[in-house]
């Protein structure tokens, strides 16, 4: 989706956008809002995970090169309400995944802690320089409490740079204790906090560690989510042999990489099988083949995560990728193939 300058990108003054052009013959157009007066239409289905848009996740390594222009759409890294300095070092394992790629481990680790500066600073300081990208980009937010989300809403409504919303679910409710993307209930009610202060494209992610997957997300889309974005890591540890101590400073963290994408898919097809939502098929992919296995699954689009970090060019080369097989397999589009 291309806007003009998007210091229009407040709900009282987005504009309904066109459906996007066609290129080389094939149509990857997506509309991941169709039930939004806003409307969400992406030029092709390929986005950038939040967390892994660059080294810092907030496009810290991407180049001049690298037209995001090109891609579906960004999601920098999730802000809180208060800056949060993140968790002990190591956040990460292995500490290069590009290292341990090339070397053939394919679990990656990490619990990052959300280090964030804040989600007024970053309304102040990051968000409208995101213009400079010429691309489709998304906020993403987590909040400690059913108010502080609709709060978040309510600020995120003012800001500029982004032209929709991606709950980040799998943060804890901190009235109980228990990740909103644990329960039913607190889902609807975060989503509906959300809803009531912004009418922005609203994504909501969820988390893959849960007895039902489809009773969780129908509470988000029947809170007024417009699609969900599935999934976020799963809980994960790796201890050190040698030393006797966890990989990673915060003891556990998330795993992602590709021993979650057979997790995530299997979400994401149980989801739509119930369900009439846009799905974001997120989770191990690493190729245009593992976008279209979503794509079959039932995902309408796909975002791409730990890839980024073994290169930077990862969803541009996905892209063509998922266009060869387009081609390779006579399709023009993507509707209808799930
Ligand atoms: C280093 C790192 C940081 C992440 N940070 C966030 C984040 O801030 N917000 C979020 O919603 N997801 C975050 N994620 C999760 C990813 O967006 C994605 O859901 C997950 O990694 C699965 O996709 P993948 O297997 O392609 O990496 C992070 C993932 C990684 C690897």
């Amino acid at each position: 989706m291309r806007r003009g300058p998007t210091n229009q990108t407040s709900p009282q003054t987005v504009r309904e956008t066109n459906r996007p052009a066609s290129a080389q013959g094939l149509d990857l157009s997506v509309d991941l809002a169709p039930n939004n007066p806003h409307h969400l239409w992406l030029t092709n289905p390929v986005m950038i995970a939040s967390g892994t848009f660059g080294y810092d996740g907030y496009g810290r390594g991407i180049t001049e090169d690298m037209d995001l222009n090109q891609l579906g759409a960004v999601v920098p890294k999730t802000f809180t309400r208060l800056p949060r300095e993140g968790n002990l070092e190591p956040q990460w394992y292995p500490k290069s995944y590009r290292e341990a790629w090339d070397a053939g481990d394919l679990l990656f680790l990490n619990a990052i802690g959300l280090t964030n500066p804040g989600i007024e600073a970053a309304m102040r300081d990051v968000t409208p320089g995101w213009d400079r990208w010429n691309a489709t980009c998304i906020l993403s937010f987590s909040s400690d409490s059913v108010a502080q989300f609709g709060e978040m809403a309510a600020m995120a409504n003012q800001g500029t740079g982004y032209q929709a919303i991606e709950l980040n679910l799998s943060c804890p409710n901190i009235a109980d204790g228990s990740m909103f993307g644990h329960s039913p209930g607190l889902t609807a009610q975060a989503v509906e906090a959300v809803r009531a202060n912004t009418s922005l494209p609203l994504l909501a992610k969820l988390a893959p560690n849960v007895p039902n997957i489809v009773e969780i997300a129908r509470a988000a889309v029947d809170a007024g989510a417009d699609a969900l974005t599935i999934c976020n890591t799963i809980p994960a540890m790796r201890i050190d042999t040698q030393s006797r101590q966890p990989v990673l400073g915060n003891i556990t963290g998330g795993l992602s990489g590709q021993g979650l994408r057979p997790i995530s898919m299997a979400l994401v097809y149980q989801v739509s099988n119930e369900l009439d939502v846009p799905i974001i098929g997120v989770g191990g992919i690493f190729s245009g083949e593992h976008a279209a296995e979503y794509i079959l699954a039932g995902a309408s689009a796909v975002q791409i995560g730990s890839a980024n970090l073994v290169g930077l060019s990862a969803p541009w080369r996905i892209l063509t990728e998922l266009q060869d097989w387009m081609h390779q397999s006579g399709l023009t589009n993507l509707r209808g193939l799930v």
